[in-house]
Parts: structure tokens; sequence; C-alpha cells
């Protein structure tokens, strides 16, 4: 038999039986019950499923579980808590940054992922940074003011 993937997810080794084929998304969510990455698309065209790897933005949708190997990954469940949030997460809450809120992910990861390499981005950094994260509901306005509130 072959033996079991281990990913390394939110500072700790789990453990699936998953073909490394597996889009990670489906290990996430089906075999370790994190449900912060959402199915959108399924084609890396929305953002939704997305994921740090080692503090990078990454689809985990398109991107096979075998090639977490080596890597630390972070969903939003590593983020922070309901008591204790992310100050990414806590902006967008005061901000209002959702409407349905199923891009939600998919827009907090990103802009950690953007606060770390470019701590004060202008607007336009912004919208560069999440121009490939869809939000159906057109909450844009919010999303920015969210993103916004979280730099200072
Ligand atoms: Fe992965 Fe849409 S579900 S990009």
């Amino acid at each position: 038999a072959r033996a079991d993937i281990v990913v390394k997810v939110n500072g700790a080794e789990m453990r699936s039986p998953a073909d490394p084929a597996t889009p990670l998304l489906h290990v996430l969510r089906n075999d370790f019950g994190l449900n912060g990455p959402k199915y959108g698309c399924g084609l890396g065209e929305c953002g939704a499923c997305m994921v740090l790897v080692d503090g990078k933005a990454a689809r985990s949708c398109v991107l096979p579980v075998g090639a977490t190997a080596g890597h630390a990954v972070t969903t939003l469940e590593g983020l922070g808590t309901v008591d204790a949030a992310h100050p990414v997460q806590r902006a967008f809450i005061e901000e209002q940054g959702a409407q349905c809120g199923y891009c939600l992910n998919g827009m907090i990861l990103r802009t950690v992922a953007l606060l770390a390499v470019n701590p004060h981005p202008s607007d336009r950094d912004i919208r560069e940074a999440l121009r490939f994260n869809l939000c159906r509901c057109g909450t844009h306005v919010e999303i920015l003011a969210s993103v916004h509130r979280a730099v200072v």
C-alpha cells in the first residue's frame, strides 16, 4: 500500500491517504475538515480556494497535494480565531468587506500575502493584487476599504 501523504498545515503535520495528484483543496476540506478554503470554479480562476504556501498565495484547487511536500500550508483557520482574529480578518469584519462571503477566504489570504511583501500598498497595488480574486456580489468598494484598514 502507498504511504500516507504528510501535509504540514497550520503548523501541524497531517496525514492523508489521497493520491498525490489530488488537488490540495479536496484533501484540506474532505480529509482534514478545513473548510476555510472554498470550492468555487475548480479551475484556478476565481481564488475562492486560496491558501498560503510558504507565505505565498496559491490556488489549492489546481495544486496537487503531492507538490506541497516540504512546504508549509496555511489556511484561513491558521490565521486567527473568533476570539483572536488576525488583523486582516478584523479589518474585513469592521469594514463589512463581504456580502455572501464566499470570496472572503481568498480575499483575506491574498491580502495577508500582499502585506507581507508590501506593508503599505497603494490603492493600485491592492487592485492589482486582488484582480484575480472574483467577488460576484460586487462588494469591491468594501473590500478595498477593508484592505486599507488592515494597513493602518
Ligand atoms: Fe480554485 Fe476557483 S476554486 S480558483
